[in-house]
């Protein structure tokens, strides 16, 4: 039976299902899953809150001087089956969602002080392995060590499917092409900034889910991780 204890680091663009294939892993051989997003957007917030944006930008010294004030931890939920995130003890996991911060965060992501602190705590967070982390540079930067790195991927148009149908879901009113675009300049964002850019690990095996449900994905992972965690 497995027993080796293994950090598995999930990277890939937006909307390509990371958090809930991470969640799912997480659930099934019971380590913890932390969604780094989460992270940046919870500074976010806190930057919102406490004017670090004016004008819809974000002040980068303002924000980057009120690092020291901000304390993110974790509670496992477990309605969800997995953790809420913390702001200075406050539960912050829905707010984070919003479109303000949606719209405000890779700005946050792209500021090198801000990486540098969430990067140690979530190094920290995985220190005893039995972890699954999903972000941009898991397996780049956080843990280029982790013993199974993903990069995950899809079609564009695919992505923009499913995230346009969890938005209506929502009552949101946008349009597919919105929607669309919004990931296209997500994605060149994340790609071309210039600290920790996404980009695939060379040791990362590249899973495509544009035609695949979650139990074949599941069955995808699981394969690869009894192989990791069962070998002598
Ligand atoms: O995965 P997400 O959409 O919740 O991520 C929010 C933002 O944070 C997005 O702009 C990418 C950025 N991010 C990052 O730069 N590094 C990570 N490890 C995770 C997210």
């Amino acid at each position: 039976s497995p027993t080796k204890k293994i950090v598995i680091a999930i990277d890939g663009f937006s909307s390509c299902g990371k958090s809930t294939f991470a969640k799912e892993i997480a659930a099934r051989i019971g380590y913890v899953f932390i969604d780094t997003g989460a992270m940046y957007r919870a500074v976010t917030l806190y930057g919102l809150r406490h004017g670090a944006v004016q004008d819809g930008d974000v002040n980068e010294a303002l924000l980057i001087a009120m690092l020291p004030e901000i304390e993110i931890t974790f509670a496992f939920n477990s309605e969800r089956g997995a953790s809420d995130i913390f702001l200075n003890g406050e539960n912050v996991e829905k707010r984070i969602r919003s479109i303000e911060v949606s719209d405000l965060v890779s700005k946050v992501s792209g500021i090198a002080a801000v990486r540098e602190q969430l990067v140690r705590q979530q190094q920290q967070l995985g220190r005893q392995k039995g972890i699954v982390m999903d972000g941009r540079d898991i397996g780049t930067v956080v843990f280029p060590d982790a013993e199974l790195k993903i990069f995950m991927t899809a079609d564009p148009a695919i992505r923009a499917q499913r995230r346009y149908k969890e938005l209506e879901a929502k009552g949101e009113k946008v349009s597919l092409e919105e929607v669309e675009r919004n990931l296209r300049e997500r994605d060149h964002a994340d790609q071309t900034r210039a600290v920790s850019p996404l980009r695939q690990a060379e040791d990362a095996v590249v899973l495509d889910n544009s035609h695949m449900t979650l139990p074949e994905q599941m069955d995808w992972v699981m394969r690869r991780i009894e192989k990791i965690t069962c070998a002598p």
